[in-house]
């Protein structure tokens, strides 16, 4: 092994170029991605062009996500014949899972398949591929392993930053790939969450976001100082992460309707730095549709949930998924889900078709929705939840919120960031704006963004 100091240890720097398709778990794997290839010398880059090694890594959710990512395996295979074959490409994620003997042999170009729960395995990769031998698609399932050989330390860009304490589902909605993509349920233990949340906070992390694909199904052993309080769940660990200081703002994402305990929902009532957010996807208001989706709960189980968590934290945003014409979807089902709508009153949402996956039973159900269809439903569903975010941020207007700033805005001089109800807000005097939380007030909105004058820098304690 070369000497520590000498010349030759030190590795040239390459570029590294990592696309993100998808869901915030990707995003998180994709930082992690950058941790892991850093000791090899790879540092990030702007452009597939400048990059010596260029990662996509991919979504299966809907049929659309997976035709983008061949459409840009397309484009970097002509890149990489302009550098002579030099370029190297690896496709990373959902489609890599489910996918990569298929996308080895329709794209040649791709050096390397590597899965959600692999891809600490890179740089092993990467020597097999410099030496010409071994495999080039790795696509084992071990959460546990992965997050041990995960580096400790993180590199952090802003104020804000995932942290993954779940993986994996074990639900099995008849629609979903995830739990085959994802493998089952995984909960990362207590004190590798809290070293992890310590090393975000060291770093002037103001925010963190507990990321899962189940986050709310997290469970796992107590620490020493809570060892006869029984196992504890998301809202334990909520409770805890709150106390070790440096952190001004908690956010969880995603939930299951039937992963909501009593002790998280009682979290948003008693934890002043947890946001007063709730992103809990409902699908559907039909039972009937529910039922077939396989989801473990009723439109009224839901709303029933809703309630509680109002209860608990009256001013709460809360925000959810659709799909539209699931398979056997009838107007009168259709008609229960914007009953259900108009019951809750949504902050935020997501829609979408219903798009059939492969291996998941509902691909393989009678009574397909027509496309049209489709498309009208969605129509009318957006109009309803589009007019319900305008009429949630309406009410924002003339408060003063919290908002923690991370980006640059769109025009120049004026700084985005996100109000304690996950609302995007700007404000024109970026100059001020520090990268971190600031008190704003609201003076104008849209379905999708407030705009806000910048009252004071609040001075995290
Ligand atoms: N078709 C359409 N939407 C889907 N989703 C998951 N699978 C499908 C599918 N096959 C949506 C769900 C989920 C979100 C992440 O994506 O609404 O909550
Ligand atoms: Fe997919 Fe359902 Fe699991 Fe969510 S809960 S990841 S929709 S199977």
């Amino acid at each position: 092994m070369a000497d520590a100091k000498s010349p030759e240890s030190i590795p040239k720097t390459k570029g590294l170029f990592i696309k993100t398709y998808g869901c915030q778990m990707n995003v998180y794997d994709s930082e992690r991605m950058r941790d892991v290839l850093k000791p090899l010398g790879y540092s990030p880059v702007d452009s597939p062009e400048q990059a010596d090694l260029v990662v996509l890594n991919t979504c299966h959710i809907r049929e659309k996500a997976t035709e983008k990512m061949f459409s840009e395996l397309g484009r970097l295979r002509d890149l990489k014949k302009d550098t002579g074959g030099a370029l190297r490409i690896a496709v990373a994620g959902c489609v890599a899972q489910a996918e990569g003997d298929e996308i080895m042999r329709r794209q040649p170009a791709v050096d390397m398949v590597v899965g959600p729960q692999a891809y600490h395995r890179l740089p092993e990769m990467i020597a097999r591929l410099a030496r010409k031998t071994g495999d080039m698609l790795e696509t084992d399932f071990a959460a546990d392993e992965k997050f041990d050989a995960l580096p400790k330390t993180r590199e952090v860009d802003g104020p804000s930053a995932f942290l993954a304490v779940q993986e994996g589902c074990d639900k099995f909605c008849s629609f979903c790939v995830v739990p085959y993509t994802r493998g089952a349920e995984y909960s990362r233990g207590v004190d590798a969450i809290v070293a992890e949340a310590r090393e975000l906070a060291r770093q002037g992390v103001s925010e963190i976001v507990l990321l899962g694909q189940n986050v709310n199904a997290w469970h796992g052993a107590p620490p020493a100082h809570d060892a006869g309080a029984g196992e504890w769940g998301l809202g334990s660990l909520i409770r805890h992460i709150a106390k070790l200081g440096g952190v001004e703002r908690i956010r969880y994402t995603t939930s299951h309707p039937s992963d909501m305990t009593d002790d998280l929902i009682e979290a948003h009532r008693d934890i002043e730095q947890l946001a007063p957010f709730l992103h809990l996807p409902v699908q559907a208001g039909s039972d009937r549709i529910l039922k077939a989706m396989n989801r473990k709960h009723t439109a009224e189980g839901y709303l029933r949930i809703i309630e509680r968590a109002r209860q608990a934290r009256p001013d709460i945003a809360i925000a959810s998924d659709f799909i539209v014409g699931f398979p056997g979807e009838t107007d009168r089902d259709f008609e229960d889900t914007l009953a259900l709508v108009k019951a809750v009153g949504f902050a935020q949402a997501y829609s979408f078709k219903y798009s059939p996956r492969p291996g998941t039973p509902a691909a393989g159900m009678q009574l397909q929705v027509e496309e049209a269809v489709k498309d009208e439903r969605l129509a009318r569903l957006q109009r309803l939840l589009n007019d319900q975010a305008q009429a949630f941020n309406d009410a924002t207007i003339g408060r003063r919120v919290k908002v923690l700033f991370s980006r640059q805005g769109r025009r120049q001089g004026q700084a985005l960031g996100y109000s304690p109800y996950m609302q995007s807000v700007h404000v024109d005097d970026a100059a001020r704006a520090p990268n971190s939380m600031a008190e704003v007030e609201i003076l104008g909105a849209t379905m999708s963004s407030l705009k806000g004058r910048l009252v004071e820098a609040v001075v995290p304690a």
